[in-house]
């Protein structure tokens, strides 16, 4: 996506490899959006770092960390032994998987890197095999958001408020977004539309991510407190809601998504609005039976408890909101079950939660 920084125009990818240094190079996620900076991680411990960390998030985004870092890990090993390199690529492959657990894209993308890697007898062909798959779940992963934005657009009228939860915008993949895709792509078609932010507390994605994208993208939007949707669908002003996933179940149609999403889900089907799930298909999940086998990654309780933001001088302070003494529970996502879901928009076509099972072929399972 391009962006202005400092008065000057560029493009960027949330997630970069140099080959020839073996580094990522990551948005500094945390920073914006006071700050633009890209960092770079030199070995795959600090990528799973930086995915657990959430220097870089969002399904996509960590899903090519974790390819690029899983073929990062393969090209640090020296040495032909091809016992050795494998122990060592299923230890890289543990790391940077148990990084964050919620979202299946790191997983996906791993494993498909894994089984190109297969096709060389040499850990040097392995390791070129590494490099070009994790590149290759990259561009596929651009070409996907682009894709679903195309399928998606035509839901985007002229005039239309639309609310999204947390951050599924090109800060979330690699390029482009998913629940942003759509309205990229109805933006370039001519058509002026709203968007409500939900501010997507306790990291507030939305206040910060969302609403950075889109006023770098030039689209009129609005931050809205967590709890202020219910009012706005009640006085009939959201004709539409997009969001994205972080595993939603091919079997089941159920939708893992920032905490916070179901209870927006249940607010569109009681004012009859349609709600709209965009995911690549490394978003898929076709193994998991149900909802509840998902891991729902809890963290830490300080996250709730206070706020980062700017003070008045430019330092970037974390600051204590909550009771002093009293404790936190923080669930990262929630649910959504399919009968709450008007639709998947995917990058092959849109599908009713229910029959994403029926159309797995197409659907590349
Ligand atoms: O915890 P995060 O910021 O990594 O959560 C991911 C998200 O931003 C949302 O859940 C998003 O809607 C799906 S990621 C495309």
């Amino acid at each position: 996506m391009e962006v202005t920084i400092q008065g000057q125009r560029r493009h960027f990818r949330t997630v970069a490899f140099d080959a020839a240094s073996n580094e990522l190079r990551l948005i500094e996620q945390r920073l914006l959006p006071h700050e633009f900076q890209v960092i770079a991680t030199r070995d795959f411990r600090a990528s799973a770092r930086a995915i657990r960390d959430m220097v870089v998030r969002g399904a996509g985004a960590i899903g090519a960390t974790a390819a690029y870092g899983l073929a990062q890990g393969a090209l640090a090993f020296r040495g032909n032994n091809l016992a050795r390199f494998e122990t060592r690529v299923t230890h890289v492959f543990e790391t940077l998987r148990d990084a964050r657990p919620t979202a299946v894209d790191p997983v996906n993308a791993m494993l498909e890197v894994l089984r190109k890697m297969q096709a060389g007898t040499t850990v040097a062909a392995r390791q070129a095999l590494a490099l070009t798959a994790a590149e290759n779940f990259a561009d596929e992963d651009v070409a996907h958001c682009r894709a679903l934005g195309e399928v998606g657009a035509p839901l985007i009228l002229e005039g239309m408020r639309v609310l999204t939860h947390c951050n599924a915008g090109w800060l979330a993949f690699v390029d482009i977004g998913s629940a942003t895709a759509p309205l990229y792509a109805a933006q370039l078609q001519g058509r002026s539309f709203h968007v409500y932010c939900d501010e997507t507390r306790p990291r507030s994605q939305g206040a910060t991510l969302t609403a950075w994208e889109l006023a770098q993208q030039g689209i009129s939007h609005q931050i809205i407190a967590d709890n202020a949707a219910g009012l706005l669908f009640a006085r009939g002003q959201i004709d539409l809601v997009i969001v994205g996933s972080d595993r939603t179940l091919g079997r089941s149609g159920e939708v893992a998504n920032k905490i916070g999403t179901y209870t927006k889900a249940v607010l569109a089907k009681r004012h009859g609005v349609p709600f709209y799930v965009a995911i690549p298909l490394s978003t898929l999940d076709w193994n998991l039976p149900g909802g509840a086998d998902i891991p729902i990654e809890e963290r830490d309780a300080a996250e709730v408890l206070g706020a980062w933001g700017l003070t008045k001088s430019g330092r970037r302070e974390y600051v204590r909101v909550a009771n002093p003494g009293s404790a936190a529970f923080n669930p990262g996502f929630d649910v959504t079950p399919p009968d709450l879901i008007t639709g998947i928009i995917t990058p092959v076509g849109i599908f009713r939660p229910r029959d994403l099972w029926k159309h797995r072929r197409r659907l590349g399972a």
